[in-house]
């Protein structure tokens, strides 16, 4: 199979656009009202949708033909700048975006580069799968899963605004479990 064809497939024959992320809808008040934003390996662009709903412009990346046509045809009225493009061969530009939002997709090496694309006080939203697989949701490879708080090492040299990860504590069929969410933020002036 040729990398993504699954993804093809699976945006193909999903009911419709999905839901957006948690950890956007619960903290939709921490984006500004104005400004430039990315929703970086976008799939069908659930999530692209509310930011364009907040009066934003959107960019939304996906390598997948059929997640962005999915997302245009939903789209309607709303203009989404879509591209089909490689995020990890084409990663996002140094400054080019006032918040990041990544939902469900993890390559670390991009980390990095995702702090650069933020401009000074830019927000990166990140949302992705953790270990602990206590509701059959997402990848059963391990390595696209998050580790024990490994989101806020990722996120080194960035202000966390908002962290979430529940892990197995407590009453597990209750909660946000199997995610950890963070809201992380560029300081609008870069030490000296
Ligand atoms: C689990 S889906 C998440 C989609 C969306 N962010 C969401 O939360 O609903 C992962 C997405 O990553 C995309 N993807 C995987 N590798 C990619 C790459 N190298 N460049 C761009 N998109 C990629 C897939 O096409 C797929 O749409």
């Amino acid at each position: 199979m040729t990398p993504g064809a699954d993804w093809e497939r699976r945006h193909a024959e999903a009911p419709d656009l999905g839901a957006p992320a948690a950890v956007l809808t619960e903290n939709l008040h921490l984006a500004p009202r104005q400004g430039r934003v990315l929703d970086l390996a976008c799939g069908r662009g659930a999530n692209a949708l509310v930011l364009a709903e907040r009066g934003l412009e959107v960019h939304a990346w996906d390598r997948s033909e059929t997640a962005l046509e999915r997302l245009q045809q939903a789209a309607a009225g709303w203009r989404i700048r879509t591209q089909c493009r490689d995020v990890i061969e084409q990663p996002p530009a140094a400054e080019a975006f006032d918040l990041i939002l990544v939902a469900h997709f993890l390559h670390r090496p991009l980390f990095p580069a995702l702090r650069a694309a933020l401009r000074p006080g830019g927000l990166l939203f990140y949302q992705t799968f953790d270990q602990h697989r206590l509701t059959g949701r997402g990848p059963s490879n391990p390595e696209f899963r998050l580790r024990d708080n490994e989101l806020l090492t990722l996120c080194q040299g960035l202000a966390i605004r908002h962290y979430r990860e529940e892990a197995a504590v407590g009453d597990t069929a209750a909660g946000r479990r199997d995610l950890a969410m963070i809201i992380a933020q560029r300081p609008p002036t870069e030490p000296g």
